[in-house]
């Protein structure tokens, strides 16, 4: 059994980013359990909150990380980058010892938009955050969802078959890549 931690960047109710997430855990196959974790009670990094105690909030998501044999992030894009919330919670996962969580930890990016590419920039921009965390991403398949409010209904089921089965290939890719590259393969 491969377990791959999923978390997205939104907190929004109807996030497209979750939506996808859940999409590709539901299209995971035989084998595989993408576990997605919420981010929405992690407070904003603060150095002097660090020092006095280390925020609870943060502590489940590492260990199931350290447990897990990859990460997938679903990833908006705000403004050409990176979104804020998921870079904070990446930040706070970094600390004290980045080493600790993401040092050879595999790690694939998804992302869904509702402009015309599909997350592209951001998806680049994370890449120099992944390097310095000295984590091992996976370049095979991209998954970059453009309209995704052409993809998804309101209640956040995918209707497009296509990338369902981008998804299920995605997933399956990504935990191959876990098996034989990762440190924690199975
Ligand atoms: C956006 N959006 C957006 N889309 C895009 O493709 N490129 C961009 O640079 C931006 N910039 C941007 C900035 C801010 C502050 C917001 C709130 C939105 C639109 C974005 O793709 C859309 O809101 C998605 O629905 C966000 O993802 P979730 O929340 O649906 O997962």
């Amino acid at each position: 059994m491969i377990t791959l931690v999923g978390i997205s960047g939104s907190l929004r109710q109807q996030s497209y980013n979750s939506a996808l997430l859940k999409a590709a855990a539901d299209a995971a196959a035989e084998g595989i359990r993408i576990e997605i974790h919420s981010i929405a009670d992690i407070p904003l990094y603060n150095g002097d909150v660090e020092k006095q105690q280390f925020p609870e909030s943060v502590l489940p998501l590492k260990t199931a990380i350290q447990q897990a044999q990859g990460l997938i992030l679903a990833t908006p894009e705000y403004n050409h980058g990176v979104p804020g919330v998921l870079k904070n919670t990446i930040d706070w996962l970094s600390r004290p010892n980045p080493k600790d969580v993401f040092f050879q930890l595999p790690v694939a990016l998804m992302g869904a938009s509702m402009g015309g590419f599909g997350t592209q920039v951001a998806q680049h921009e994370w890449q120099a955050v992944l390097k310095a965390l000295k984590t091992r991403v996976w370049h095979e398949q991209d998954i970059l969802v453009s309209r995704a409010q052409e993809k998804f209904s309101d209640n956040g089921q995918l209707n497009d078959p296509e990338l369902t089965r981008q998804l299920t290939q995605f997933v399956s890719g990504f935990s191959e890549f876990c098996r034989t590259q990762g440190k924690r393969g199975a």
